[in-house]
């Protein structure tokens, strides 16, 4: 596949529908030089605990091992390729292994084969040969690193640092958003039928926001126009948007001006206490959209903190899955207002099921046009940071900056 030579402010639909392309991103991106989200800390606090997730396509496995430290490794048996782990999640004890139920070869927490049924056979007959060496059959290992409670992992062994592949300022915002100790809330799934790039693409999009998800502008939650700035990574991997709360309680008449569609404004809410945003983590920001590439965004939606994992899931498959959390010493009254407020976001949300629907529309609509392309020229050709948001698909044409430069496109 050729790029177009306008760069990123065209994007081929073929990059949405070419399984070879697929396989490559498979690759060069999931399995090369990047840092994919493995989950929080606090979903392993403990000895023994695990989680099972993706990285891109591939399973894998998030442990805690009986010294606390973190070890991932892919979810499939030295033997014959099963799944090692059948669970989402669960805990094994201190000491527990990990065992593969099809001829229950057994590993410990990070990975290192442990055990082989009938290794010397049985009667003198069978079994493996006196040189077999069980340290050369063990899981295959991930690079584990974190920033704050967030864990990440690479396939790569030659991938930079955690903290200067997500760079400075990114970091910051993970800290400032798990400054303190947490409490994981629970936790949503959304299967978008639709490529993995749309999403990405779509959670980089500032235009749409007032746009396409009506309940932002209608109850005042978010408009156009609201003090608020998108951070690139020198990379161009990463985006980091942010909005103060709004300045004033400015009527939605300005925003009806401006917009092509009208805001509902006559829509009532039988729970208004739902848009309430009770100031938190010691600053002016009530909005943040920080997305990392390839496969997380970090947000805070007035009191709604949550991480989205993308997974990948075939070439018109994508599934997002949420985790959603407050502190450990929220009071129980800020902790109901969370979970009240939850229900903005996720697959039956008020706001980001239309996301879902935006991919799936983009994934319908491209079908049979393969070298048609998109046009991304919002703000023009720029894919810099902006210190004030305007109007502009900066962030979108950044991500396909790093999309090529990683896929040699
Ligand atoms: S496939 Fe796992 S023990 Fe045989
Ligand atoms: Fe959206």
């Amino acid at each position: 596949m050729r790029w177009p030579a306008a760069g990123e402010t065209r994007a081929p639909y073929r990059v949405y529908e070419d399984q070879v392309l697929y396989a490559q991103e498979q690759e060069r991106i999931f399995r090369g030089p990047v840092w994919s989200f493995l989950g929080l800390a606090a979903e392993v606090p403990a000895a023994g605990d695990y989680k099972a997730t993706f990285v891109g396509d591939t399973p894998v496995v998030l442990t805690r091992d009986s010294a606390g430290a973190l070890h991932c490794w892919v979810n499939r048996c030295a033997h014959r390729g099963a799944l090692v782990c059948r669970e989402l999640r669960g805990n094994v004890g201190a000491n527990g292994t990990h065992t593969c139920v099809y001829h229950q070869w057994a590993y410990d927490a990070a990975g290192k084969l442990v055990g082989v049924p009938f290794r010397k056979g049985l009667g003198g007959k069978g079994g493996y040969p006196a040189d077999f060496d069980m340290a050369g059959h063990g899981l295959q290992q991930l690079r584990v690193d974190t920033v704050g409670e967030m864990i990440f992992g690479t396939f790569d062994s030659a991938t930079l640092p955690l903290r200067e592949y997500l760079g400075a300022e990114h970091c910051a915002n993970i800290e400032r958003l798990f400054g303190r100790p947490i409490t994981v809330l629970g936790h949503a799934r959304q299967y978008f039928s639709g490529n993995w790039k749309l999403y990405a693409e779509n959670s980089r999009d500032s235009y749409h926001g007032g746009l396409l998800h009506l309940f932002y502008p209608t109850f005042g939650i978010y408009r156009q126009g609201q003090r608020g700035w998108v951070h690139l990574s020198d990379n161009k991997l990463h985006q980091l948007l942010q909005v103060c709360k709004p300045a004033d309680d400015q009527s939605i008449e300005h925003y009806q001006q401006a917009s092509a569609r009208k805001a509902e404004s006559d829509a009532q809410l039988e729970a208004p206490e739902i848009l309430r945003w009770i100031p938190e983590l010691g600053g002016e920001i009530s909005l943040t959209i920080h997305s990392m590439f390839p496969n997380v965004v970090l947000q805070q939606i007035s009191n709604t903190l949550a991480v989205r994992q993308i997974q990948t899931k075939g070439l018109e498959g994508t599934e997002l899955v949420w985790t959603f959390y407050g502190f450990a010493d929220d009071s129980p009254a800020l902790t109901a207002h969370r979970l009240k407020q939850h229900n903005m976001v996720g697959p039956a949300g008020f706001i980001s099921m239309e996301d879902g629907e935006a991919v799936n529309i983009c994934q319908q609509g491209i079908a049979g046009s393969l070298d048609a392309t998109s046009v991304i020229e919002c703000g023009g050709s720029s894919t810099d940071s902006m210190e004030v948001m305007g109007v502009d698909e900066n962030g979108v044409r950044a991500f396909w900056a790093g999309y090529r430069r990683l896929m040699g496109l």
